[in-house]
């Protein structure tokens, strides 16, 4: 058993707060990619591509849609969940040093994609096993991410110019920080706690 595997599962963190800016070395960044790239996908589809954001006026516009999404999400909330979400912090897309914009292409591997013919979301899961390869990977480096989600996808498709059909799935800032915290954001301003394992682990039946 190695358990330098599990000591990286649990320290992997979602950061918003705690990026330096410090660059990333050319090799760090090849090898989180390579390990987002050797994720298990179905039918072999490998369905995901990696946009690299560096542009600082691309991360500006984006950061801006962010806050109005912020905004149309707080208006959903009743007072007292209102102020806690004021408390927190949801992205650190001027912060990080870089981001990584993760997309999903439908057609890729079609048009008979083993695996997928019952499952349409099976290429979705795919994507995410790389995201989450990626975030392993780059806690591995000492490196934080932050998945970002407050977007509209057609947004997105248009600043970076995604052409139709493929789906852009998550905006990842990545980079050096200062500290991973132990305890989740969320938890830590009182949003959510996280639930027991023996609460989600059923045998036999449901
Ligand atoms: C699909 C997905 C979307 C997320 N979107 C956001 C987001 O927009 N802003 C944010 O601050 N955190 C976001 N998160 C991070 C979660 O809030 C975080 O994973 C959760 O609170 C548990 O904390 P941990 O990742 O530090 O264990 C997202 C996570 C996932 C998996």
């Amino acid at each position: 058993m190695d358990n330098r595997l599990y000591d990286v599962i649990h320290r992997r963190r979602d950061v918003r707060a705690q990026f330096t800016g410090a660059p990333i070395p050319d090799e760090v960044l090849h090898r989180v990619l390579s390990a987002a790239h050797a994720a298990p996908s179905v039918g072999l589809s490998q369905p995901w591509d990696f946009v690299v954001v560096r542009d600082a006026a691309i991360r500006e516009t984006f950061h801006e849609h962010v806050h109005r999404e912020r905004e149309v999400f707080a208006a959903t909330l009743d007072a007292s969940a209102a102020r806690r979400f004021a408390r927190i912090k949801i992205d650190g897309v001027l912060e990080s040093t870089l981001s990584i914009v993760v997309t999903y292409d439908r057609d890729r591997g079609g048009p008979a994609v083993l695996g997928r013919h019952a499952i349409a979301d099976a290429g979705l899961y795919s994507v995410c096993l790389a995201i989450q390869n990626l975030w392993l990977a780059a806690t591995a480096e000492d490196l934080g991410v932050g998945w970002v989600s407050f977007y509209r996808e057609p947004f997105l498709a248009g600043l970076l110019g995604i052409p139709a059909g493929i789906r852009p799935v998550a905006w990842l800032c990545l980079g050096p920080v200062t500290h991973l915290e132990t305890t989740p954001d969320l938890e830590r301003h009182g949003w959510r706690h996280r639930r027991p394992l023996g609460d989600v682990v059923h045998h036999d039946r449901w």
